[in-house]
């Protein structure tokens, strides 16, 4: 495994790799998994859907500053470098991107990547600016390591629509691909962020799954269900839990994330065969966290 801490470095180490591949049997396709570190098992399966699919597995660790609004937990982000690359190479990745700040943002930026309409609701309503740092950050990985495919988490379902819409319409030359939530055997969905959570605060964040899998069963079952009936539903079982501060409970179309609106409803989805994403984001105490389940109607959900 080579670690590059410059863009140059990665650039070299990954068209060598290419040339050194081609013709291989394990071919000299390129899978892209971008993170901001502090890898957990969710990340581990990323990169082996990453090393399944691809010839060639590169990871990036970057926690990127401008993703993070004010008041956000930029300066607190866990990070765990040696464990991260000891996770890296038990997972067969090739090359690892450890980029500094200044490497990546070395002079006062002028291009911003925005992508309009995905970024309304969820997250991009309560963290302004959020999703141009994503797209800015994960635009410039994809012209510093040009992979064939990228690996995304479903956990941050938002951000996975966002880069679809993002590559779809500026015709980058990559395949995003997302990969269903890894959750704890008691259904906390992993995250980075789980790290800050008391062991009272991540007890009753399990409201969070459970309220989202007794939701989508109703879903399956009740045909004349509506939206509003279910987001009260999740609202009031997170509600039970004196330590949850709701900042969004929300059950919109996916991929385009609009609302369900009157000629929109649920029955009429059903009838088209859409999609839903049923999202919440919960603080416990100064953890926000996020979890959805995204369903086919008619069908089973993707992931529960
Ligand atoms: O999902 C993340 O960890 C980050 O948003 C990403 C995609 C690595 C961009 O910084």
């Amino acid at each position: 495994m080579k670690i590059a801490a410059t863009i140059a470095e990665a650039r070299a180490l990954i068209a060598a790799l290419r040339e050194e591949r081609r013709g291989s049997a394990q071919g000299n396709a390129v899978g892209f998994v971008p993170t901001m570190g502090y890898l957990h098992e969710g990340h581990a399966s990323l990169l082996r859907r990453s090393r399944a699919e691809s010839g060639i597995s590169v990871l990036s660790i970057f926690v990127n500053p401008i993703q993070f609004g004010p008041g956000e937990d930029l300066d607190r982000y866990p990070r765990s470098e040696k464990a991260d690359l000891e996770l890296a190479g038990r997972e067969g990745v090739d090359v690892v991107f450890l980029p500094s700040v200044d490497e990546m943002y070395p002079e006062e930026r002028k291009a911003t990547v925005t992508v309009t309409g995905v970024t309304e609701r969820l997250c991009g309503a309560s963290r302004p600016g959020h999703f141009d740092g994503v797209a800015t950050v994960v635009s410039k990985l994809f012209h510093i390591v040009k992979p064939d495919k990228a690996f995304f988490g479903a956990k941050d379902a938002q951000q996975v629509a966002v880069l679809q819409k993002m590559v779809t319409d500026l015709n980058m030359d990559v395949e995003i691909v997302p990969c269903p939530i890894v959750r704890e055997e008691d259904g906390l969905a992993l995250s980075s962020r789980n790290v800050y959570l008391s062991s009272e605060q991540r007890r009753e964040a399990l409201v969070l799954s459970r309220s989202l899998r007794e939701a989508a069963v109703l879903i399956e079952t009740d045909v004349s269900v509506t939206s509003r009936q279910i987001t009260n539903q999740v609202t009031k079982a997170i509600e039970t839990s004196p330590l949850a501060e709701i900042d969004y409970v929300e059950l919109l179309t996916f991929p385009n994330l609009e609302p369900l609106v009157a000629d929109r409803e649920l029955s009429d989805l059903r009838q088209s065969g859409g999609s839903v994403i049923l999202a919440v984001a919960v603080k416990f105490g100064t953890t926000r966290l996020i979890d959805n389940v995204i369903m086919k109607l008619k069908e089973a959900p993707l992931h529960v």
